[in-house]
């Protein structure tokens, strides 16, 4: 019932040319039984929708505004992106947690901003090496999901995708063993039903950390991991589609 989801988040790389070779590299490998999204910079956004208009590649943002418009020089609403095509939004990756300061509060605000504009929601959890180290992965992770879960209507979990990204494997080649992730998804699959069994059911939780064609089988193939957010290997078009083909 869950579809997979195989979702590329590009961070701050590419230009015209890459994202019209990314693209059409991509759409060029036809239909895959997994759904696809693509997260390019803000710049190459409407690009991507223009790109990828008639297939079923879907083209996402990598961050939002937690306002609605007005002087915020820098920010990008929510409603803009809807506005020029883009269907989906990553909202709390840990870079901007880490890097920008980013409070669940904060990551809460965009979230509600973007599912009042039509955009799917990817939120992203996880936890510090320390933290893991010190045995707190799961609190980390509950304590990130739970204003969401207590603020969110059951409508608009409907529309919003958990990505659980261990910190200490984003970027570092190192992977979360497909038994740490399956673990890791469990347990937000548990605090999920704590709310609701259907949110529970129906709610897809990707893993993200260092996934490649190599190793996204044995992670695809655990109970509760319903695809993956995919950072340096979405810039490679073979290794992306070895991924969607997992
Ligand atoms: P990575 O990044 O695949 O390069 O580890 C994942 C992410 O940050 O979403």
């Amino acid at each position: 019932m869950r579809r997979t989801l195989v979702a590329g988040n590009w961070k701050m790389n590419a230009s015209v040319e890459d994202t019209r070779a990314l693209l059409a590299g991509i759409r060029d490998a036809g239909e895959q039984s997994c759904e696809i999204a693509v997260f390019p910079p803000f710049p190459y956004l409407t690009l991507a929708v223009e790109l990828t208009a008639g297939s079923a590649i879907q083209v996402g943002a990598q961050n939002c505004a937690d306002q609605d418009s007005g002087a915020f020089t820098g920010e990008v609403s929510a409603a803009m992106l809807s506005d020029i095509g883009a269907s989906m939004v990553i909202l709390g990756h840990s870079e901007r947690r880490s890097l920008y300061g980013e409070t669940d509060a904060v990551v809460l605000e965009k979230t509600k901003k973007a599912l009042t504009s039509g955009l799917i929601a990817v939120v992203c959890v996880g936890e510090t090496l320390n933290e893991r180290q010190k045995g707190e992965e799961e609190v980390v992770v509950g304590r990130q999901l739970n204003l969401l879960l207590q603020e969110l209507s059951d409508a608009d979990w409907k529309n919003i995708v958990i990505a659980y990204e261990p910190v200490w494997a984003i970027g570092t080649g190192e992977t979360a063993t497909p038994e740490q992730a399956q673990a890791m998804h469990a347990y937000i699959r548990r605090l999920l039903a704590g709310r609701s069994a259907e949110i529970a059911q129906d709610t897809r939780v990707l893993y993200g950390g260092s996934v490649k064609a190599a190793n996204a089988v044995e992670l695809f193939s655990q109970p509760d991991i319903d695809g993956g957010l995919v950072g340096g290997a979405s810039l490679d078009v073979a290794e992306f589609l070895g991924i969607c083909r997992a």
